[in-house]
């Protein structure tokens, strides 16, 4: 994307953070006119100088006199420091309470997204998003909003004080100014384009790393800065003290000018800086709305139908499958009914399309009409929640928190008791080595905690499934670091203490599935057998065919 088209697009998604602006305005008002009010109160001291200097050059100088300047001087500065803590504390705190919400929303908006769009955004890039664009976006609406309104009113009032004192000098003065400008927006852009470069090689380099860099950015733009400033100064003091010489100004109008010379410095430098900052910020606001703008590939059907409660049935009618961008489909005239209460095995080599099944059922990704049904309604019928609601689903790649073993557990299920998440672990036959863990079920996992072994974490997983307690459980090969007789035994005992709970599990090895009332085998997508295990011996070659090389595989391992 070119950078100009960011910058449009960015445009666009000011949408994204005008409600919060709205929001906030009285705070933005607020701040802005205690900025305001700083520049005004710093201008005058040059004013409170001049008239020391030419008292003291008149010899009609008095102590209390100059006394009472200082005094007005203290003042001004007591007045400058209150009001720069009031537009600190409300334009910053402006620019987080936008960050917040922009990121509340944005988060919230992230959990209504499913799968499909996941898959196209790796989790790198929404970190950078949650992370490094909201920054710039905070940047902008904080300190770049600060430098701009602060240059303005600095910049034109230093600008028409130097006028009022001397026109024709304060153009020669100003001439290397724009160069200023000009200077630190060629520098700030070098500086962080060389960021982003660090940055895509070190993935998570975060808000430290941003600030220090833009430190580093800003120490190198001083050097310059005053090169340009003192040039300015040359030309101040040239033209100037022949101006005073010549009797057109006095002495301190002299020093008043250079006074306010120094204070149109920084605004120049400003003017660079803000047109970057609020640049990025565009960008970076333009790539949030991009996901903001997303909307889930699963949408509710208009009249939903409620889900049938009670054991579930599921009857797939020819159905297929196709992963976006993908040349074959994943699954393929698929006909087929798992009866209420029954515990069904679903084997097949790896990218046979098991996991794609078990996707569907859990309602991830979108199914054609007429293709999967769930107690005789169709599943685009039903509401997405209430689907969810029925399945219980262990991927195969499981995931804990780092939280106490207990929690991980309970996690879909807060009300449940301590009993219940003990029978679950013992279902899942991982309740004796958690009592092995140096506090029980409150051992931690993760970083600070417990080191769990693979079969461990797909147990614990499994058990927090089993907890959820729905009619139809799902289990995506997650037993498979589980070794065969523990795999078995779990199998066997879900029977028992799941009655009445309809269940597919997955398995990429057949042993564990030995006793299974029904065993059905997939080949690229397609099933292409199904039966206990001694008839699908007995009619399928694939079937035995895997099943052999599985065992050889198996005594040699031995
Ligand atoms: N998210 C995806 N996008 C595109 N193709 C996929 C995706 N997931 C799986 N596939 C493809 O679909 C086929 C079935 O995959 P999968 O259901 O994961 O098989 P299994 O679980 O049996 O190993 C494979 O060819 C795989 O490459
Ligand atoms: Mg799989």
């Amino acid at each position: 994307m070119t950078r100009t088209a960011a910058g449009a697009k960015g445009a666009s998604s000011l949408g994204l953070v005008r409600p919060f602006v709205r929001q906030y305005s009285p705070r933005l008002v607020g701040g802005l006119a205690a900025l305001l009010a700083v520049d005004l109160l710093q201008l005058g001291i040059p004013r409170f100088v001049k008239k020391a200097v030419d008292l003291l050059r008149g010899g009609t100088a008095s102590q209390i006199a100059l006394a009472q300047i200082a005094l007005a001087i203290f003042l001004l500065a007591l007045g400058i420091a209150g009001c720069r803590f009031v537009w600190r504390y409300l334009i910053l705190g402006f620019s987080r309470l936008v960050e917040r919400d922009l990121r509340d929303d944005f988060f919230r908006h992230l959990l209504i997204l499913d799968r499909p769009f996941f898959q196209k955004k790796p989790v790198g890039a929404i970190m950078a998003l949650a992370t490094n664009d909201l920054a710039a976006v905070q940047l902008a609406g904080g300190m770049g909003l600060v430098a701009c309104a602060d240059a303005a009113i600095m910049g034109i009032a230093a600008l028409a004080c130097m006028a009022y004192i001397n026109p024709h000098l304060t153009l020669i003065a100003v001439i290397p100014m724009p160069l200023l400008a000009l200077l630190t927006r060629v520098l700030s852009a070098r500086l962080h384009r060389r960021f982003l470069k660090v940055q895509e090689q070190f993935s998570h380099l975060t808000e430290f790393a941003r600030s220090t860099i833009t430190g580093i950015r800003l120490l190198k733009a001083f050097p310059i800065s005053g090169l340009v400033g003192n040039t300015s100064l040359l030309l101040a003091i040239f033209f100037g003290g022949r101006l005073v010489i010549l009797g057109t100004i006095t002495v301190g109008d002299f020093v008043a000018f250079i006074s306010y010379l120094y204070m149109l410095t920084w605004p120049m430098m400003a003017v660079g800086w803000v047109v970057n900052l609020f640049q990025r910020g565009l960008t970076s606001l333009g790539r949030l709305d991009e996901v903001m703008q997303a909307s889930p590939t699963l949408a509710d059907p208009e009249q939903s139908v409620s889900f049938p409660v009670g054991p579930t049935e599921i009857s797939l009618r020819n159905l297929h499958f196709q992963y976006e961008g993908q040349g074959q489909p994943a699954l393929a005239e698929m006909s087929c009914v798992i009866r209420p209460g029954e515990i069904v095995g679903l084997v097949g080599r790896s990218g046979s399309g098991k996991s794609t099944l078990c996707h569907l059922l859990a309602r991830q990704y979108p199914v054609e009409d007429g293709a999967i049904f769930l107690n005789g309604a169709d599943i685009n019928r039903l509401s997405l929640a209430s689907v969810r609601e029925r399945v219980a689903y262990v991927p195969q790649d499981v995931l804990l928190f780092s939280d106490t073993v207990a929690a991980n557990i309970g996690f879909g299920n807060p009300a449940a008791s301590q009993e219940q998440i003990v029978d679950a672990a013992k279902i899942c036959r991982i309740h004796e080595e958690i009592l092995g863990f140096s506090e029980g079920y409150q051992t931690r996992i993760g970083e600070r905690g417990v080191k769990l072994s693979g079969g461990q974490r797909q147990r614990i997983a499994l058990a927090r499934a089993i907890l959820l307690d729905r009619p139809l459980l799902i289990i995506d090969d997650s037993l498979s670091a589980v070794d065969l007789e523990t795999e078995q035994e779990i199998i066997s005992g879900l029977a028992i203490f799941l009655p009445g709970r309809t269940c597919l599990i997955v398995s990429h090895r057949i042993t564990p599935l030995r006793n299974a009332a029904r065993i059905m085998v997939l080949e690229e997508g397609r099933l292409v057998a199904q039966g206990n295990h001694a008839e699908l011996l007995a009619t399928s070659p694939f079937y035995r065919t895997m099943y052999h090389q599985q065992q050889m595989h198996r005594e040699e391992e031995l």
